[in-house]
């Protein structure tokens, strides 16, 4: 496929089949989707990948956090059920974290260039097979998120990626033609 289909036809799945993601593939995916344009190749990035029981770790972040949210008790409980029941029907995450530079324009450089790599491994995955979904996850900024899949003092999660073989291929949604959003500046200042 060429790399203009692959970029229009990429879809965020969020429904998998009942299938481990090979440690290997996501090691393969990331070592070519780093060669992202980078400033100063301060190369930011760290990536954690969790499955297995380790899943639980975000589950139970997930769950924690949906409780701690104002409203019923009851009401809560049952959404941090079904946070922890979500969450656990993901095959993998991989969590992308980036150091920040405490260099405001540097933060933004670096965040430029890790979301560049997050587009690599998306098309990259998607070439392979491997469905992805990007999430900010709001529990993402809370103690037992961060606690719970070791993001350092430092550091923040850019975002979670979902892992998983496609079990349902979702559709489109239009985009607006970006020329309706291009300004061509072609003569002389003042003219
Ligand atoms: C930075 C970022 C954060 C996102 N966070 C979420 C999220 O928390 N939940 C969600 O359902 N989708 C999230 N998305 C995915 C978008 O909703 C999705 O890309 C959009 O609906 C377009 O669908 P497509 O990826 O299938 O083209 C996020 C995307 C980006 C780039």
């Amino acid at each position: 496929m060429e790399l203009a289909e692959r970029i229009r036809t990429r879809r965020s799945v969020q429904v998998y089949e009942d299938r481990p993601v090979p440690l290997e593939l996501v090691e393969e995916l990331l070592d070519c989707a780093v060669w992202a344009p980078n400033h100063h190749l301060t190369q930011p990035w760290r990536f954690i990948l969790v499955r297995g029981e380790g899943r639980r770790r975000i589950a139970e972040a997930r769950r924690q956090f949906a409780e701690s949210e104002a409203g019923d008790p009851e009401r809560r409980k049952q959404r941090g059920e079904q946070a922890y029941t979500i969450t656990m029907g993901v095959p993998a995450f991989l969590v992308v974290v980036m150091a920040e530079d405490p260099q405001p324009t540097i933060r933004d450089e670096d965040l430029v260039a890790t979301s560049c790599v997050i587009q690599n491994f998306l098309l990259l995955a998607e070439e392979r097979g491997l469905g992805v979904a990007v999430k900010s996850y709001a529990a993402t900024c809370y103690p037992p998120f961060r606690d719970g899949v070791g993001i350092r003092p430092g550091e923040r999660v850019v975002v979670t990626l979902q892992l998983g073989y496609p079990g349902r291929q979702p559709s489109a949604r239009p985009r607006i033609p970006a020329r309706e959003r291009l300004t061509v500046l072609d003569g002389a200042p003042g003219a």
